[in-house]
């Protein structure tokens, strides 16, 4: 792997448009488990699979069921950002990269000091009215029980995309615009099929796609530089 990491060094020290493009896999070292990997979430025993519980038709049917899981599983509570995070953070204050990308809603890019941030799945740090819009604390949702209700009657929500729902149209003009000019792309921590957002690297252009990920990806074969490793490990010696 050292060869790799002496690479993606010098990529990043010759750039000053780097945009980075994560999943969960960025926020596993610091406690929060991914979706696919056999200690991931998709792995554990519920009444319902995951994915269907964080649908928008199993929202609106059965949203104490919803609800339950949610706080139990997507709410995090304490984690704090790991090297990863840091680092690119780090990076966007240098005057490196210009925007992290991710589709993590655990708000740890922010928390670590990242400005552009576009959160293509939402954030659980953020929550409102169905019925009227109106936003309210995070804690209404995460801190208490059953369904919360908003002053007009209408059930709040997280502020995250589930299953059946679109992402914000403003959010992937957005990235499409930054992952079209960039001329370092990282992508790391993501397994690369949920789409649309594992689509967003198609329309990179340039000639350093990275991907850093613990397993392998559909994608494997279209990378310039593949480095297989934990990421904020790599990310602390680049
Ligand atoms: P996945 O769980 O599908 O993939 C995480 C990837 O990160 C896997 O390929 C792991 O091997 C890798 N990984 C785990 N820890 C790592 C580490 N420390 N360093 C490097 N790689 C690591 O998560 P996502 O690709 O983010 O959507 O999943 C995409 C979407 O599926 C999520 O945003 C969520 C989920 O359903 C919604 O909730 C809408």
């Amino acid at each position: 792997m050292n060869h790799e990491i002496d690479t993606l060094r010098e990529w990043i020290a010759g750039s000053d448009n780097i945009v980075f493009f994560g999943g969960a896999g960025v926020s596993t070292e610091s406690g929060i488990p991914d979706f696919r990997s056999v200690d991931g979430l998709y792995h554990q025993q519920y009444r319902y699979p995951p994915e269907t519980i964080i649908s928008h038709s199993f929202f609106a049917a059965n949203p104490e069921e919803f609800y339950r899981f949610y706080r139990d599983k997507l709410v995090v509570r304490g984690a704090r950002p790991n090297r990863a995070h840091l680092r690119l953070a780090e990076l966007e204050r240098e005057g490196k990269l210009r925007a992290v990308i991710t589709q993590n809603i655990d708000g740890l890019h922010q928390a670590a000091g990242s400005r552009e941030v576009i959160e293509l799945h939402g954030s659980t740090l953020r929550c409102y009215c169905e019925r009227c819009g109106k936003r309210y604390p995070v804690e209404t949702v995460n801190d208490s029980e059953g369904v919360p209700r908003c002053d007009c009657g209408g059930v709040i929500r997280p502020d995250v995309v589930l299953y059946e729902e679109g992402l914000d149209e403003q959010n992937l003009r957005k990235a499409i615009g930054y992952i079209r000019e960039a001329d370092v792309l990282i992508v790391g921590g993501t397994s690369l099929i949920v789409y649309p957002a594992a689509g967003l690297i198609n329309y990179y252009r340039g000639n350093k796609l990275v991907l850093v990920n613990l397993s392998e990806t559909p994608r494997d074969s279209e990378a310039d530089l593949l480095v297989r490793g934990r990421i904020g490990e790599v990310f602390s010696q680049v």
